[in-house]
């Protein structure tokens, strides 16, 4: 038994200095980690989902809005996620990447002079970006709310907060559960964040599956919590209430995992059969072959069902950076 630390707070400052200072500029609602919003607004953010799931709210809170997609990394479920959950709730979107780095254009400009010059064109913008540094230096000129979608190898706020709505929704609770991860963690954005979300709910368990060097390097002895937490370098399911099936990049050189390590890491039906009953597997997607496809038939894969129920999450954090929301629940914060 180990006393989990505040993983990210001391490790992560560098990032964490910026999101708070950004964060404190007046009227921005920058959603930029998960300790920007705190446990107060994660449950805010949840319960808001949870109306959006019920369809019981006005979809056209965000009518007038216009939100600018920076989506400067291969993404499906984030980029067109955002767009969708803008036009669920009556707002425009335009994704600026398409028009300002493909191929093609000819003067180049930095990210810099892009967000300076248009970011008064938006109400929010969503931004990714493969290096933190240049995710940090484009919040810092911003003019508008920037939501993380993806920041270098570090965090990835918003998919955490679709992982733990669907913990949520499954279990009826986020706390006392026995949670494994497996997968790149030490270098899976998304891991890193979710456990970051964690650690305002703390697990009974918290099980890493990582290869050897791709394990979780952060972690210290610290304040929140009594979790149980064991690392291993291979996967092992029984017992799990939750499996989050982080993923495992291919990669290059170095960073290329070898087929006998991706195997020991894969969830195939028979290794997902020695899940509890009423147990989820949850992955971020998109999958390579980490999760077999037979597994998809199987009670336990609760990942397309995330994926879908990431419409109603992301339409609670818009509002939430917007400060504006049909429950009024967001208004003057
Ligand atoms: N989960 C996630 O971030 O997926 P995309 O890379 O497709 O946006």
């Amino acid at each position: 038994m180990v006393c989990l630390s505040r993983f990210f707070l001391s490790t992560r400052s560098d990032f964490l200095e910026v999101a708070v200072s950004a964060a404190e500029a007046p009227s921005l609602r920058h959603i930029l980690s998960i300790e920007s919003i705190g446990r107060a607004g994660i449950l805010d953010i949840l319960g808001r989902s949870e109306e959006f799931r019920l369809r019981q709210e006005d979809q056209s809170t965000l009518l007038g809005k216009v939100l600018g997609l920076l989506v400067l990394q291969p993404s499906t479920r984030t980029r067109v996620g955002f767009h969708a959950a803008m036009a669920r709730l009556g707002g425009a979107a335009i994704d600026v990447a398409r028009t300002k780095f493909q191929n093609g254009m000819t003067a180049s400009e930095s990210l810099i002079d892009t967000i300076r010059s248009i970011s008064t064109y938006f109400d929010c913008l969503v931004l990714r970006h493969g290096s933190a540094e240049d995710f940090r230096s484009a919040v810092g000129v911003s003019k508008v709310p920037v939501i993380n979608a993806g920041c270098g190898n570090e965090s990835h706020p918003t998919q955490a907060l679709i992982d733990i709505f669907s913990i949520q929704r499954h279990f009826g609770r986020l706390e006392g559960l026995r949670i494994g991860i497996v997968g790149d963690i030490g270098y899976s954005r998304c891991s890193r964040s979710l456990i970051q979300a964690l650690a305002y709910f703390p697990p009974r368990e918290l099980r890493l599956m990582a290869p050897s060097g791709r394990e979780h390097l952060d972690e210290s002895p610290g304040e929140w919590g009594c979790t149980e937490i064991s690392r291993l370098n291979e996967l092992v399911v029984e017992g799990l209430d939750v499996l989050y099936v982080a993923g495992l990049p291919e990669g290059l050189g170095e960073a290329r995992l070898d087929e006998p390590v991706r195997e020991r890491f894969r969830l195939t039906k028979s290794r997902a059969e020695k899940l509890p009953v009423g147990a989820l597997v949850l992955s971020p997607l998109p999958r390579i072959d980490e999760i077999d496809d037979d597994v998809d038939e199987l009670a336990v894969a609760g990942y397309f069902s995330q994926s879908q129920e990431g419409l109603f999450v992301r339409c609670a954090i818009l509002e939430h950076a917007m400060g504006v929301s049909g429950s009024d629940r967001f208004r003057g914060k």
